[in-house]
């Protein structure tokens, strides 16, 4: 059994079909990086895979699981987290603040929380461990807003992973940041993805070749290749309709 598995995926907006009859199939604790050019339908694929997006046709399975159509809290639940393109967090709260709204959410609290007073002390100490693990014990009090950039990505990561999915999904991580910003990072997510499954969408090179297991390269809606980051480096078709317009290293 697959972690993920994704089965004929179909998904058009309008007349447009921007997801052409997608398969691939991970296994439990791969890292898989997704590649591929602007427009390809990468973040549409995570959408459809997060719920947020219901496909046209075929399916999507968790652990086995059909999840297609399903609401994205019900797929969280059952032990998916996404990030986003662009960062999304609370930026009037604190870093601790955030981090406490995901713990409670992923517990089940959402609107009623103050009715489960008793277990906010599991949550705390929850909220403490994910803040050392993304390296923001010291700015605990800080608003969202004040966090640099970097600061604000790995909060992001902190609320992504706050309850505890198994399968975690990454868009663009490293967009936007430094060099020693990216390289932070990249040990940020082997850290706090360990043992998990995770899919990222990625456009650094360096990032996706130190990072990944596998690599999906997507064009117009399809896998063009699912291999080792070897196999797709040497792949000719792959060069030809991607990989020749990057630098890779
Ligand atoms: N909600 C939507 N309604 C209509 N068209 C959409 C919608 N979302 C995405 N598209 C279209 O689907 C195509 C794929 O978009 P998508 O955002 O999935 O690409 P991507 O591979 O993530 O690109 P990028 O690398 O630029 O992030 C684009 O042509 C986009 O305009
Ligand atoms: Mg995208």
């Amino acid at each position: 059994m697959h972690a993920l598995e994704l089965k004929n995926l179909r998904k058009s907006f309008g007349q447009t079909e921007i997801i052409r009859g997608l398969d691939l199939a991970v296994n439990a604790g791969e890292r898989i990086a997704i590649i591929g050019p602007n427009g390809a339908g990468k973040s549409t694929l995570f959408n459809l895979i997060s719920g947020r997006f219901a496909p046209t046709g075929g399916q999507v399975l968790l652990n086995g699981k059909r999840i297609d159509g399903r609401k994205p809290f019900e797929i969280n639940r059952l032990g998916l987290s996404r990030s986003f393109q662009i960062t999304n967090i609370f930026p009037k709260l604190s870093v601790f603040e955030n981090l406490r709204c995901a713990v409670l959410w992923s517990l089940g609290y959402r609107y009623t929380f103050l009715r489960f007073l008793v277990n906010l002390h599991d949550a705390n100490s929850r909220v403490e461990t994910l803040m050392k693990m993304i390296h923001l014990e010291r700015k605990r009090e800080v608003l969202g807003m004040n966090l640099t950039y970097a600061e604000q990505r790995a909060l992001e990561m902190g609320v992504t992973i706050a309850g505890g999915a198994d399968v975690v999904l990454l868009d663009e991580p490293t967009a936007g940041m430094s060099r020693s910003e990216t390289l932070r990072f990249v040990e940020l997510i082997r850290d706090v993805t360990a043992g998990k499954t995770l899919l990222m969408v990625e456009h650094d090179m360096g990032v996706v070749f130190g990072l990944a297991d596998k690599i999906a390269v997507i064009v117009r809606g399809e896998v063009l290749a699912f291999d080792t980051p070897e196999a797709v480096r040497a792949n000719k078709e792959v060069q030809q309709a991607y990989l020749g317009h990057l630098e890779i290293a």
